[in-house]
C-alpha cells in the first residue's frame, strides 16, 4: 500500500508556470529544471520579459510561451525560432495557457491578473500551487467554492500557509483553536513614522530576510502583506478572522503555527527560502529534495517574537476590518493597495501615503455582496478608479506643496 502510493507519486507530472519569470517562478523553474524528466512543461508566461521567457521555454523544452502584453509577441516569437515552441500573447492567451492539460500549474502572477488564468486551471480540475494571493482576497469565497465544485487541488506556496497546510488537522478542524501566522516585521520593523514618511523605494523594498518581487516586498514593509495573508489563511482553512493571529518574528524561522483546543502548538520550521514551500507543492503528497540551506537551530541560537505594532503598522487593522465588513471590501482592500504600491514604486507618492489610499478607497466606496465574478471584476475596477484619483490629487498636492 504504502509503495504503491510512492510509486505514484513519483509518476511524471505536467506542469505549466504562470508568472515564470517573478521570484517565485523562476525558484520554480530552478526545481523543475533539476529534474525534467519527472516536471516536463506544458507552458510558461510572463507579462513582458521576453529575454528571460524564451530563455526559460528553450532551458525547460516547454511546448508553449506566452507574454500577457501584446506588444511583446514578436519579440518572443523571434527569441523561440527554430524551437518548435509555441508563441502567443495577450491576457486571453496567458488564460488559454492555464487552460491547457498541465496536471499541475503554479500561479505565481503578481496582483488580480492571476484571476483568470488561476480560475482557469481550477475549473480544469487541476492542482494550483497558490502563490498569487491577491486572488483569494479579491474573489475569496468565489474562488473556494470554484475549487470545489470542479475538484481542483488548492496548495498553498506563501511560507506561512504552506506551514499551516503541513500542520493543519483537516479531518478534525474543531479541534482548532486559532492560527498564527509569523511575520518578519519587515525593513521598518523597528522604524518610526517619521522615517517610514521619507522612505524611498530601495529602502523598502530591502527585505531583511526574503528575496522576493517589487511588490510583495512594499507590502512586507507596510505589513499590509500580512493583512493580505490573514484573509488568504481564512478562505484557505476556513477559520473566523478572530481566529488569526499575527506574531512578528524577526529571523524567519518559524513559518506559522496552528494552536490546538488542547494547548498543543504545531509549527513548521525553515531556512527562509521559497523553494522549500514550492517544493512541498510541487512534489506533493511526496517531499522532494531542494538545495535551501539546511536549518541549524544552534546557528539560530535565539528566535524572538514581538506582537505587531497597529499604531505604526495601520495596514493589518484595515485587511482585518475588510475581512469583517465583507463583500467587495476585501476587493477593495487589495485593487486599491496594488494601485498605492505601484504608485509608490513609481515614486509618485509617499510610504505612508500608500495605507491612506486604501483606507479612504475602503470607506469611500460600497462593500456590496459578491455575487458572480462578473461582480469582482466591477468592485476591482472601481477601486482603481478611486485609487488612481487619489494617487493623482497626492501628486498634485506633492507638486503644490513643494
Ligand atoms: N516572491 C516571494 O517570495 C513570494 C512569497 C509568497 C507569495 N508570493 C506571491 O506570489 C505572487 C508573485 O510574487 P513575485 O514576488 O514572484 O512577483 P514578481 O517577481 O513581480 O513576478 C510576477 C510575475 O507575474 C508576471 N506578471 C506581472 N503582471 C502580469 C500581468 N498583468 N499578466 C500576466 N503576468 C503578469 C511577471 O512577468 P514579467 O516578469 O514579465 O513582469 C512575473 O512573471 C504574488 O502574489 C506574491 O504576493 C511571493
Amino acid at each position: 500500500m504504502v509503495v504503491m502510493a510512492e510509486a505514484a507519486s513519483d509518476a511524471p507530472r505536467r506542469v505549466t508556470i504562470l508568472g515564470s519569470t517573478g521570484s517565485v517562478g523562476t525558484q520554480t523553474v530552478d526545481l523543475v529544471a533539476r529534474d525534467p524528466d519527472r516536471f516536463p512543461v506544458e507552458a510558461l508566461t510572463a507579462n513582458r520579459n521576453v529575454d528571460l521567457l524564451a530563455r526559460q521555454a528553450r532551458q525547460l523544452n516547454a511546448r508553449l510561451a506566452v507574454v500577457a502584453d501584446p506588444a511583446c509577441y514578436a519579440g518572443l516569437k523571434e527569441r523561440l525560432s527554430g524551437t518548435g515552441i509555441e508563441a502567443a500573447a495577450g491576457a486571453d492567451a496567458v488564460i488559454a495557457a492555464a487552460e491547457r492539460p498541465a496536471d499541475w500549474v503554479m500561479a505565481a502572477i503578481v496582483g488580480a491578473a492571476g484571476l483568470g488564468p488561476t480560475l482557469a486551471a481550477v475549473r480544469r480540475g487541476a492542482i494550483v500551487a497558490f502563490a498569487n494571493k491577491e486572488v483569494l482576497v479579491c474573489a475569496g469565497a468565489l474562488m473556494m467554492e470554484e475549487v470545489k465544485a470542479h475538484g481542483a487541488t488548492l496548495l498553498p506556496v506563501d511560507s506561512e500557509h504552506s506551514a499551516i497546510y503541513q500542520v493543519f488537522d483537516f479531518e478534525r478542524t474543531s479541534s482548532i483553536a486559532r492560527l498564527i501566522l509569523t511575520a518578519s516585521g519587515g525593513p521598518f520593523r523597528s522604524r518610526d513614522r517619521a522615517f517610514m514618511a521619507a522612505a524611498t523605494r530601495e529602502q523598502a523594498v530591502a527585505h531583511p530576510t526574503w528575496e522576493m518581487g517589487a511588490k510583495i516586498s512594499v507590502d512586507s514593509a507596510t505589513m499590509m502583506n500580512k493583512g493580505l495573508e490573514l484573509i488568504e489563511a481564512h478562505f484557505l482553512f476556513g477559520i473566523p478572522e478572530e481566529r488569526i493571529d499575527v506574531l512578528v518574528h524577526p529571523q524567519s524561522v518559524i513559518h506559522s503555527l496552528v494552536e490546538y483546543v488542547d494547548g498543543s502548538v504545531l509549527a513548521q520550521l525553515g531556512t527562509p527560502d521559497m523553494r522549500t514551500p514550492i517544493a512541498y507543492a510541487l512534489g506533493w503528497p511526496a517531499r522532494i529534495a531542494t538545495p535551501a540551506e539546511r536549518l541549524d537551530l544552534v546557528k539560530a541560537a535565539t528566535l524572538t517574537f514581538e506582537a505587531p505594532d497597529p499604531v505604526r503598522f495601520p495596514a493589518l487593522r484595515l485587511a482585518r476590518a475588510a475581512l469583517q465588513s465583507g463583500g467587495a471590501a476585501p476587493t477593495i482592500l487589495s485593487a486599491a493597495n496594488e494601485v498605492a504600491v505601484q504608485a509608490f514604486l513609481d515614486r509618485r507618492i509617499g510610504f505612508l501615503d500608500i495605507e491612506r489610499i486604501v483606507e479612504e478607497t475602503l470607506a469611500a466606496l460600497p462593500h456590496r455582496p459578491l455575487s458572480d465574478l462578473a461582480a469582482v471584476r466591477d468592485a476591482d475596477a472601481d477601486a482603481r478608479r478611486d485609487a488612481v484619483g487619489r494617487v493623482t490629487a497626492s501628486g498634485a498636492m506633492a507638486v503644490g506643496s513643494r
